[in-house]
């Protein structure tokens, strides 16, 4: 047997300096040092999620207790759209983390503010499409992460599956390409270096994991979970998102039908949704673990999630599962 890889060196590994070309996604309510530092110290890239903290101070609190725990590079997520960010990504810039990765809205403006303060850091954008993929290469962004149809949480609104999208933002742009939505394992991040990326975010997998703060019925539902046990939800509001069925989603799609054959601004909608999709709806579920109160975001890979490892332990067996396909597919030629 060939010797566990110390390295899988990819353009993405090289950028950030890590030795494995996997990142946890920001996960809303989720991203804390506990994981980021266990990705990190795994050899892949960990992020604190910025909409995790109410203040910028308790950001950068966090990103110093991250700092304790590991000395290996991390990063932080900036989903755009919850709140003013500017004063979080202040915060973020003055502790000099090795990434940032922003999604969700037109990434300008921080972009923008990332390179006129001067510091050095990787800038990673999520993207669902060629068009949005050009444009973060064109303002300066060190990598993007293509979000595929399959992925947990917040979606693009074309419905273009990962294994479509991949190869079609690596052809387009010359930074490195991540692939992100529907990986789980060793089989993902073979396909996906195989498409062109040069790494893989992974979502769904870090929420079933020991050091995630999901509550263990959150947990133990993907675990439980089957592909098709997915479904999409704030399609009328114009931010498709993926969640695990289950009541309150379905409710929340009844409303969106009814929604949709009425005559009513996007404005309005959001109104009568809000109540069904605020952010304490999905705390209720995903931290208080009362899943038929709340709803929790998760991919279709959720039918491939058996069980709830050590990160560590999921990073080597994604390695290794990686290491034995590449040498099985080298006998095919
Ligand atoms: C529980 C959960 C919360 C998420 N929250 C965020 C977020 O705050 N910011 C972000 O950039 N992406 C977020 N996402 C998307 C992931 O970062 C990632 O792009 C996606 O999960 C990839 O698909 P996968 O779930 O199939 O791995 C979230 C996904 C999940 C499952």
């Amino acid at each position: 047997m060939d010797s566990f890889p110390q390295h899988i060196r990819t353009r993405f590994t090289e950028l950030v300096h890590i030795r494995y070309p996997i990142v946890q996604g920001g996960l809303a309510h989720l991203s804390f040092a506990e994981l980021a530092a266990a990705v990190s110290n795994a050899g892949g890239l960990g992020q604190i999620g910025c909409a995790c903290f109410a203040t910028p101070a308790e950001l950068q609190a966090e990103i110093q207790k991250t700092r304790r725990l590991t000395d290996k590079p991390f990063g932080i997520n900036f989903p755009i759209g919850h709140m003013p960010l500017e004063p979080f990504l202040d915060a973020a810039l003055a502790e000099e983390p090795a990434a940032i990765s922003i999604t969700g809205g037109n990434p300008e403006p921080l972009l923008q503010r990332i390179q006129r303060s001067g510091v050095t850091i990787q800038t990673m954008v999520l993207v669902a499409g060629v068009r949005a993929a050009r444009k973060a290469e064109a303002l300066g962004a060190n990598a993007v992460i293509a979000v595929g149809f399959e992925g947990g949480g917040h979606l693009g609104r074309d419905d273009i599956g990962t294994m479509v999208l991949t190869p079609s933002i690596a052809e387009s742009v010359n930074i490195p390409v991540l692939a992100s939505g529907g990986i789980n394992d060793g089989r993902g991040l073979v396909a996906a270096l195989a498409l062109g990326a040069a790494g893989i975010e992974l979502g769904t997998r870090f929420v079933a994991v020991q050091e995630s703060n999901a509550h263990p019925a959150y947990q133990q539902a993907l675990v439980a979970a089957k592909e098709t046990d997915t479904t999409i939800i704030e399609r009328a509001i114009g931010r498709p998102a993926r969640v695990l069925n289950g009541n309150i989603a379905e409710k929340i799609k009844q409303l969106e039908t009814e929604l949709e054959r009425e005559q009513n601004t996007p404005a309005e909608r959001l109104q009568l949704l809000l109540p069904y999709i605020q952010g304490n709806v999905n705390t209720q579920a995903a931290l208080d673990g009362q899943l038929d109160a709340g709803f929790v975001w998760a991919g279709q890979v959720a039918g491939l999630i058996h069980d709830i490892p050590t990160t560590q332990a999921l990073i080597e067996h994604i390695i290794q599962e990686a290491q034995e396909i590449t040498i099985r597919l080298q006998h095919l030629f």
